[in-house]
Order: C-alpha cells, then sequence, then structure tokens
C-alpha cells in the first residue's frame, strides 16, 4: 500500500522564537511541493510565533507533548486545546527522554493519544527499545508492548491516522543509526502488531523511523518496504539539513 511520506522535526529543547522565525524562513522554500507531509516540532514557547511562521504554507506545526486533561491544576503543562489554538496539527507523545527522564508510562502516553484525537491533533506516538533490551533479545516483544498499550485508546475509527515513531533509544542523538535491515525488521513487527490491533487500518498507519537520521542516510531507510518516514532530533535543526532530509527521494 503507498503510504504518504511523513518526515517530521523533533527540536527538542533547542531553538528561540527568533530562531524558529528565521528557520521557517529559510526552510519552507526549500520544501516547496515535496511529495510528503512535513512538520516541525518547536519549544512550547515557540509554538505560536512559528505557527504564524508557517501559515500558508504546506509546511505543518506540531507540539512535542501533551498533557491528557482539558483544563485544570496541572503546573507547567499544556492541553489539547492551547495546541489546537496556536495551529498544530500533529503532537509528538511519548518520546523516549520523556519515558526515561520524566516517567511517562504507556497509560499516561494513550491518554495523551486519545485526547489529543478528542481535538483533532494526531499524534506522533513513540516506541523504541533500550540497548539493554536489545541485547538481551527482547526488541520485538518490548517495542509490540509498547504499541498495544500506548494505542490502547485511541478512536477505532480513526486508527489509521495515528502516526507511530520507531526511535530506538541507543540510536537517539548518537550517530549510530539502526540499519536498514534492522529497522526494517521492527518496523514489520510493529505493522503486524498493527493489524492484529487496528485489522486493515494496520496497513495505512504511517511508521516513522528515528535515530541519527541525516541527510546521507535517510534514502536507504526510507527504501525499506515499512518505513514511511522519519523523527529527526539532531540533523532537522538547520534547515538545509532538514530540507535534504525531507527531499530524499530527489
Ligand atoms: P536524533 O533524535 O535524530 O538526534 O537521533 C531523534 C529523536 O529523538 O526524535
Amino acid at each position: 500500500m503507498a503510504r504518504r511520506p511523513i518526515l517530521a522535526a523533533n527540536w527538542k529543547m533547542q531553538k528561540t522564537t527568533g530562531e524558529a522565525e528565521a528557520f521557517a524562513k529559510d526552510f519552507v522554500p526549500r520544501v516547496a511541493g515535496a511529495e510528503a507531509d512535513v512538520a516541525l516540532a518547536p519549544p512550547a514557547t515557540a509554538l505560536h510565533v512559528l505557527g504564524r511562521a508557517l501559515a500558508g504554507s504546506a509546511v505543518a506545526l506540531a507540539a512535542q507533548n501533551v498533557h491528557p486533561e482539558p483544563k485544570g491544576a496541572f503546573t507547567g503543562e499544556i492541553s489539547p486545546d492551547m495546541l489546537v489554538d496556536v495551529g498544530c496539527r500533529y503532537a509528538i507523545v511519548g518520546h523516549s527522554e520523556r519515558r526515561t527522564l520524566f516517567g511517562e508510562t504507556d497509560e499516561f502516553v494513550a491518554a495523551k493519544a486519545a485526547a489529543l484525537f478528542e481535538r483533532d491533533i494526531l499524534p506522533i506516538v513513540c516506541v523504541g527499545e533500550s540497548l539493554a533490551q536489545r541485547e538481551a533479545g527482547e526488541t520485538l516483544s518490548f517495542v509490540g508492548g509498547q504499541i498495544a498499550a500506548s494505542l490502547a485508546r485511541i478512536p477505532e475509527a480513526r486508527a489509521a491516522e495515528v502516526i507511530v515513531a520507531y526511535e530506538p533509544i541507543w540510536a537517539i542523538g548518537t550517530g549510530k543509526t539502526a540499519t536498514p535491515a534492522m529497522a526494517q525488521e521492527v518496523h514489520a513487527a510493529i505493522r503486524e502488531r498493527l493489524g492484529q490491533l487496528f485489522g486493515a487500518a494496520g496497513e495505512a498507519i504511517r511508521i516513522q523511523y528515528g535515530g541519527s537520521v541525516k541527510p546521507d542516510n535517510v534514502a536507504e531507510l526510507m527504501a525499506q518496504p515499512d518505513i514511511d518516514g522519519a523523527l529527526v532530533g539532531g540533523a532537522s535543526l538547520d534547515p538545509e539539513s532538514f530540507a535534504a532530509i525531507v527531499r530524499f527521494n530527489g
């Protein structure tokens, strides 16, 4: 099945408002006409400004996180409605940095994904194993479990619209990319799990790879049958580099 590629930039805790605006100005013309969905996830402080800078372009705005509750006493948190307010199309949930540094569980991630669908924002749900889990041969069972638990609450009728990002923790920010064959093995297992959970929609769900994606390795990753996009950290901070990733197919 032909799935439209989706390339997303995860800037993490990087870029001021001015830097985000300057990026947009340089980047948007570089990716005009690209045959892919493209999104930028700046830090929360730059969402509003970047949303305005991207208005009218084909580049979408994404958040790096969200809280599942609609409002209330959750100091420091941001609700789905607030992301709607600034024009977000997507939100990353369950990034491994949030899971490991901030203790987020599959259940919390599942609640976030469900809350986003209620506000018509598409979740990019991240999964991925640690080096210890890979070395213990637990990758497929662990990631399969994360998929089932993190997607447990999304509305079945909209399952095809969710985006999954497979990001092996040992490949994030380390320069160590999974080989295309290693990534494909896990993507295929994720696809099979999605089929068990959602039937035919599993074929339509886009699965991004993340972890040291760069302009010079993106094409071979994207050539794999179950790799439908990339979630890019370090190499997305420079407009020329991220544009080269978006234009992976020339
Ligand atoms: P990286 O980060 O591209 O810098 O490895 C990817 C991510 O964490 O989403």
